[in-house]
């Protein structure tokens, strides 16, 4: 049942978000500067946060209000993407920003944000909402929760909530201390863990897809689906992040959240209504019936490579030993490939595979469900190098660059034989919607202000995928890689194409 509370509205519809304060933790970091402020920006032109509103800035650099405004109104600029800069709408919504700096450990930090929260509350009329952004480095996160909790930072008059940026833990045992730690401060109810790819529309698109149309459902399961593949390829290496990426490494860094997120998406049971606690209910259900590797089987069912050198486009690009801040000697994964399954009845014995890294090819990320053959092979594929089997029906859901869906199934080819070949139908978001979509970071930062935790992961599920792939990182961690093992820009290493030809299938080139 839809809330009666007007700042909530499970389909999205009338949202209004209320007066209130963010309090950025980590403000002259890289995700402020790209993201949040773009993002917040953005909303302000579109007249979606309130008059009453303000956002309080900290980080460890000496800065003034108005430099601070300066800053991100350079960042805003470079960063803002399909959507004009508007003078005047800045002009205004800067009065909106406020800065504080402060090193976290010092409680001098706690009061002085306080301080200007009071003075914002007076300036900007905030309504004592206040919402915490934790985008500082994930070791800070600790510290930040407990001296919020100790300046009971975490109560007031009106309402309080914490956003906090992945990595949620580094591990299972980490990720469940962190838990707990934050449950001392924050009720569950108020802790939104952001994972942005919730947020991104073509994966809500998803929901939208299975439950929103009544000819796929019937198909979505073990009798008709062969195999699923999930792609994130990247093709920047580190940029600049090498000191934090050689800690993470790609398991960790896209496949323990975004990409099993994505997967839960595609295979969790349709929620019976669509609300915070049915959708997140479904998906922690889907992410614990996910197979636990045992030790012995992570060699067959996952694959890590670390990119070397390479000539891309006539440009010489560096090996990720190479890049600043790694380790020569690295043992870290920048290409993880895993094969997946799903315990239950829906999915039993479907392979899910799979994969992301840096310097791959291109920048692609989808998802391509592969159907069975029909049980009766009549028709003959025409190719170059002469009839074959045919291609089975592919559905591929296109996360991005290019959002859309498509479908390839087989037509006669014109000419006297009846012979076939591949064809598709395509949707494509540009063309249709031709509307701009809001970014992940919009739509998450509107929910977590009008209290919406739909997108958000939860406590469970957070440590339901982190229980899916601590096996795997509990061998890698004892294991000695003959690293590198593909070249920047080619498609990873050659054992994960042997993971999957173990199982009779290929990746197929996105
Ligand atoms: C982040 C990872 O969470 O997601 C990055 O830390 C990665 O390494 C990024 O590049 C990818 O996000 P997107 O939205 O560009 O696909």
């Amino acid at each position: 049942m839809a809330d009666a509370n007007p700042f909530q509205d499970p389909l999205r519809f009338e949202r209004r978000v209320p007066p209130c304060a963010i309090v950025i933790f980590g403000a002259n970091g890289d995700l402020t500067k790209r993201k949040l402020l773009p993002a917040l920006y953005r909303l302000a032109y579109e007249r979606r946060i309130p008059q009453n509103f303000a956002m309080v800035g900290n980080s460890r650099t000496p800065m003034s209000d108005e430099d601070f405004r300066q800053k991100m109104k350079e960042s805003v600029q470079k960063f803002i993407e399909n959507s004009p800069f508007d003078e005047s709408v800045w002009e205004s919504f800067e009065q909106t920003l406020y800065y504080v700096a402060g090193d976290l450990k010092d409680t001098r930090c706690y009061q002085a944000i306080q301080k200007k929260l009071a003075e914002a509350e007076q300036q900007n009329q905030t309504g004592d909402n206040v919402l915490y952004y934790l985008s500082t480095q994930p070791s800070y996160y600790e510290i930040v929760i407990e001296q919020l909790g100790k300046h009971t930072m975490n109560r007031g008059k009106g309402w309080r909530r914490i956003v906090i940026e992945k990595p949620f833990g580094h591990d299972l045992a980490s990720a469940h201390k962190l838990n707990q730690q934050t449950h001392e401060v924050f009720p569950e109810e108020d802790v939104y863990r952001i994972d942005h790819y919730l947020g991104k529309e073509t994966v809500q698109n998803i929901l939208a897809f299975r439950f929103g149309n009544g000819i796929f459902e019937p198909l979505w399961n073990r009798r008709y689906v062969n195999n699923v593949q999930i792609t994130a390829a990247e093709s920047i290496g580190v940029e600049g992040r090498g000191a934090y990426y050689q800690e993470a490494g790609a398991l960790r860094d896209m496949i323990q959240n975004h990409l099993l997120q994505v997967m839960a998406t595609v295979t969790m049971e349709p929620p019976t209504v669509f609300d915070a606690t049915n959708v997140r209910d479904e998906r922690a259900k889907l992410l614990r019936a996910i197979r636990v590797m045992k030790p012995e089987q992570v060699p067959l069912y996952a694959v890590a490579g670390q990119y070397g050198p390479a000539k891309i486009g006539g440009q010489q690009v560096p090996g990720f030993r190479q890049e600043e801040g790694v380790d020569p000697e690295s043992q870290t994964d920048t290409y993880a490939a895993g094969t997946f399954f799903v315990d239950n009845w829906r999915w039993a014995g479907v392979p899910f595979y799979i994969r992301s890294g840096k310097r791959l090819p291109k920048r692609v990320t989808d998802i391509a469900i592969q159907f069975n053959a029909p049980p009766l092979a009549m028709f003959q594929q025409e190719t170059r190098m002469g009839p074959r089997a045919p291609r089975p029906n592919l559905l591929v859901l296109r996360i991005q660059p290019e959002e859309g869906i498509s479908l390839r199934f087989l037509s006669k080819s014109p000419g006297s034989g009846m012979r076939v070949r591949p064809v598709s139908m395509d949707f494509n978001y540009g063309s249709s919607f031709g509307e701009r979509s809001p970014s992940a970071y919009e739509t998450l930062l509107v929910d977590v202000m009008t209290g919406d935790p739909t997108l958000y992961t939860r406590q469970d599920m957070v440590e339901a995928s982190w229980k899916v792939v601590q096996p795997i990182l509990d061998v890698w961690q004892n294991q000695k890689f003959n690293f590198p093992n593909y070249d920047a820009g080619t498609w990873g290493p050659r054992e994960s194409d042997e993971m999957l030809a173990r199982q009779g299938h290929v990746w197929r080139t996105p």
